[in-house]
């Protein structure tokens, strides 16, 4: 057994409810914490002092300096496995082009395909690993990544095996969904319903076959796939046993409704959502994920976390670090900024990167320090908890730690 600490301060976020909005004053604060593990699974929480008296033969992960522990983060929304890059597309929008323009001249999510289509399995692996380590220097150990940057059967394994392999290489738990719903590719001969019916016989069967996503996105959008279509292709790859999760409300409002009706894990961007479908989310077990990194890079409204939580929702925040609309890739960064903009407390913004998002993920067993749960833990230094969404992502991780062990 290995009892770490003593720690100034253990926010474990525990006994919160999963759904709506939660004051500061709800969270438990345990000063001079200790966090006893045994082979990655947490025993127990509590004072450093008893739990050492309780324990004596544990072996004792010392803490030096004033530090805080609290549950390592998970991103439930990211497109990290890609080639290429669309700086272009960041600086023609700033000066003032319109993304059908924008798509036009090559750049758009067509572009990132081609460059995507041209890596190797071997490229894609480097890149996602690459950016791997970035999120897990933030203290984010648990990531999901998509494909839908290939949109044909062999494109979309070559994706989906990149980010298998990739996990085999790193000790962040990454969690692959297919995304070949994103968009239909330009070299596709039919129409979008045909191409949906593509994904259903051709894709998903392969993906299930060699195990490499138990979850399926689409892209609901004006531009992308429509309501009807999107609604039975979801019903249809829920039957094959996936998950569920949409590209909801981005632009237009009406795609959380469908999310919602098909039982989806998550709705996720709801930028656009109107009144009434907030109320319908909210009411429902599917997490309304806020992607503030999106609204950043395309100076776009933020998604209504405030009215989500208000009415008893259950928010997540994820980065949808991808080449496109949300390059910066900066989990603490976006979600501090969004809970200026949406007013949101320091207790729903680590809700919501925490074990709100585990839970979009239908992982239960993390984003909380309890008896059971995986000693995923980070520490900061700093004497109070309230820092860290105050410096807006400038103050790090000093030790991040997966399944007990630290990994930085
Ligand atoms: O989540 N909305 C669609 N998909 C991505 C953008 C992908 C891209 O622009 O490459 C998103 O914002
Ligand atoms: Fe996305």
């Amino acid at each position: 057994m290995k009892l770490s600490g003593p720690f100034k301060q253990i926010i474990p976020l525990n006994n919160l409810p999963l759904k709506g909005k939660l004051n500061d004053d709800f969270l438990e604060i345990i000063t001079n914490g200790g966090i006893l593990s045994e082979n990655g699974i947490i025993k127990q929480v509590g004072d450093f002092d008893s739990l050492k008296q309780q324990f004596p033969d544990s072996e004792i992960d010392f803490i030096d300096n004033e530090q805080i522990a609290l549950p390592a983060f998970v991103d439930a929304h990211t497109h990290i496995c890609f080639g290429g890059n669309r700086a272009n597309d960041f600086a023609m929008r700033n000066a003032g082009k319109t993304y059908l323009e924008i798509a036009e001249s090559g750049g758009g999510i067509w572009s990132s395909v081609q460059h995507t289509r041209e890596a190797s399995e071997e490229k894609l692996i480097e890149g996602i690993l690459k950016r791997v380590d970035i999120l897990l220097k933030q203290g984010v150990t648990t990531i999901e990544i998509k494909s839908g940057y290939g949109l044909s059967v062999q494109e979309e394994l070559k994706m989906l095996r990149a980010i298998k392999k990739a996990q085999a290489e790193t000790k962040a738990t990454l969690i692959p969904t297919c995304l070949s719903a994103h968009l239909k590719p330009r070299d596709f001969e039919g129409s979008s319903v045909d191409y949906l019916s593509y994904i259903i016989d051709e894709i998903l069967p392969k993906v299930k076959e060699e195990s490499l996503a138990d979850r399926v996105d689409i892209f609901i959008e004006k531009s992308a796939f429509q309501p009807e279509e999107s609604k039975n292709f979801l019903l249809k790859a829920k039957e094959l046993g996936f998950q569920i999760t949409v590209h909801a409300d981005q632009f237009t409002s009406g795609s959380s409704r469908i999310a919602v009706e098909v039982g989806a894990k998550s709705a996720d961007h709801l930028e656009a959502t109107i009144d009434e479908d907030i109320d319908f989310l909210a009411h429902s077990n599917t997490v309304a994920i806020a992607l503030p990194g999106a609204s950043l890079g395309l100076g776009e409204p933020f998604s209504p976390a405030r009215k989500i939580l208000d009415k008893g929702g259950i928010l997540a925040i994820a980065t949808d670090w991808n080449p496109g609309s949300a390059p910066m890739g900066s989990l603490i960064t976006q979600a501090s900024i969004l809970a200026t903009y949406q007013k949101l407390t320091t207790a729903e913004v680590l809700a919501a990167i925490t074990f709100r998002a585990a839970f979009a993920l239908d992982l239960e067993d993390r984003g909380i320090l309890a008896k059971g749960k995986k000693a995923n833990f980070i520490t900061y230094e700093t004497d109070n908890f309230q820092n860290i969404l105050y410096k807006q992502g400038s103050l790090k991780p000093s030790k991040v730690y997966i399944n007990g062990k630290s990994i930085l």
